[in-house]
């Protein structure tokens, strides 16, 4: 079941987003949290830090949470890491406890064996009850790209050269500079949680919202899986739902 929602500007959609978790934190303090990077959240990341700061939303002490997604070969003391993304917007200003924050592992031995761990690790801390995603211009969630198969665990993905480019701007313009693997939750780890919202902001975001939701179900276009989630909230400005019909 998806439910869109409309609105005029980022300000409006963002605040929906806030009002979303709220609701959820207040109804289950300690929920585990599906998180996103990218341009998309940053707002949403500044109006939850605000409305918590403020005492109007729950504080995070009880959370845990899982991010979708990470370069593979940059540590956390890289600026460009989705870790230090998540430190900046979110984690510090909450003062997380790093035990309650995971990353996917994308550096170090055994890569693969630790990659594959992480859907095992969100299933112990109860599984993920709400989710937030961003969708890319290709119609990716985190890093599931094109062609992923769409029952596909947390895994090691090559990035397309659409989606290093679309990411050359973190890069100093330089879609050279993008890494080119990144380790992603997959599909089927996506879909196992309770609540996703997505939002989609902007026109070029258009094309992909229409293909996830007004077309067929394909890893052409891997945000579709989300038409068989129960409980979807699409989040868009006016841009992005321009084509929805
Ligand atoms: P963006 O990325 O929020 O930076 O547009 C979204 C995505 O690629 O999933």
């Amino acid at each position: 079941m998806m439910h869109l929602e409309v609105f005029r500007t980022v300000p409006e959609a963002t605040h929906r987003m806030a009002d979303l978790l709220a609701a959820q934190l207040e109804e289950r303090p300690g929920s585990v949290l599906g998180l996103a990077t990218g341009a998309t959240p940053i707002p949403v990341y500044r109006e939850i830090v605000a409305r918590v700061k403020a005492g109007r939303m729950n504080d995070w002490s009880r959370v845990t949470t899982f991010n979708l997604d990470e370069y593979v070969g940059l540590s956390g003391e890289d600026p460009h890491s989705f870790t230090a993304f998540m430190r900046l917007h979110l984690f510090e200003p909450l003062h997380l406890a790093p035990e309650r924050t995971f990353m996917p592992p994308a550096t170090g031995e055994e890569l693969e064996k630790r990659v594959r761990a992480y859907d095992e690790q969100i299933h112990v801390a109860g599984g993920i009850d709400w989710q937030l995603l961003g969708i890319g211009r290709n119609g990716h969630i985190g890093f599931n790209e094109p062609g992923t198969p769409l029952d596909s665990p947390t895994h090691i993905t090559d990035l397309t050269e659409s989606t290093r480019v679309a990411n050359a701007s973190w890069f100093g313009d330089d879609a050279g500079q993008v890494p080119r693997q990144a380790v992603t939750m997959g599909l089927a780890t996506i879909m196992r949680s309770g609540t996703i919202v997505l939002a989609a902001f902007g026109g070029n975001k258009a094309a992909a919202l229409r293909r996830a939701f007004a077309g067929e179900i394909t890893p052409a276009l891997p945000a579709s899986i989300l038409q068989r989630h129960p409980h979807v909230f699409v989040i868009a400005d006016e841009q992005a739902a321009a084509l929805l019909p």
